[in-house]
C-alpha cells in the first residue's frame, strides 16, 4: 500500500495522541483512584429526615468498614446540614450526601472532592484529609436565588 509522507504523520500522530489520552484516563482512575459520584443507590427525597444515615447529619464512627467514620450530609436550598463539622486528620472517611429538593453540588475547594447531588439518589465519596485547616464546601449547581450563600466547613483537626 501507497501511503503520502503526511498521511503517514497524521496517522502516527493520531494514534500517539489516543495512547497518551488513554494512559492518562488509566492513570487517574486506577492509579489515582478517581472516579465519577456513585449515584447507585436512591432515596425517597420526601423522607430524607427520617432515612438512615440522614436522619442524624455530621460524622459518625462506624466499625468494620473499609473506611473509619462516615460523614453524613443533606442539603437543602440553601444550605447543607451541617453547617460546620470537625474530621480528624488522617482518618478514612466517606462522605454521604443527598438533597431534599433541587439539584445541589458538593465540591470540597481544594480537593478532588467534586459532587452532584440529585434528588431521589445518594452520592458518595471515600476521601482522606491528611492536612490541617478548613475546607470550604460549596455548591456548584445553581439552585436559586440563595444559590451563592450555599456552604458548609470542613475543619481538620488532629
Ligand atoms: Cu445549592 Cu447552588
Amino acid at each position: 500500500m501507497n501511503m503520502h509522507k503526511y498521511e503517514k504523520i497524521w496517522l502516527i500522530f493520531g494514534v500517539t495522541s489516543l495512547l497518551v489520552f488513554l494512559s492518562v484516563l488509566g492513570v487517574s482512575a486506577f492509579y489515582m483512584g478517581n472516579q465519577p459520584p456513585s449515584c447507585l443507590t436512591t432515596i425517597n427525597p420526601e423522607k430524607v429526615d427520617t432515612t438512615k444515615p440522614f436522619d442524624k447529619p455530621g460524622l459518625n464512627k462506624v466499625e468494620g468498614k473499609e473506611w473509619d467514620y462516615e460523614l453524613v450530609f443533606v442539603a437543602s436550598a440553601f444550605s447543607y446540614n451541617p453547617t460546620k463539622v470537625e474530621v480528624p486528620k488522617g482518618a478514612k472517611v466517606k462522605i454521604i450526601a443527598t438533597t431534599k429538593d433541587v439539584i445541589h453540588g458538593f465540591e470540597v475547594a481544594g480537593t478532588n472532592i467534586n459532587m452532584m447531588l440529585e434528588p431521589g439518589y445518594i452520592s458518595e465519596h471515600i476521601a482522606t484529609f491528611n492536612k490541617r485547616g478548613e475546607f470550604l464546601v460549596l455548591c456548584n449547581e445553581y439552585c436559586g436565588t440563595g444559590h451563592h450563600m450555599m456552604n458548609s466547613r470542613i475543619e481538620v483537626v488532629e
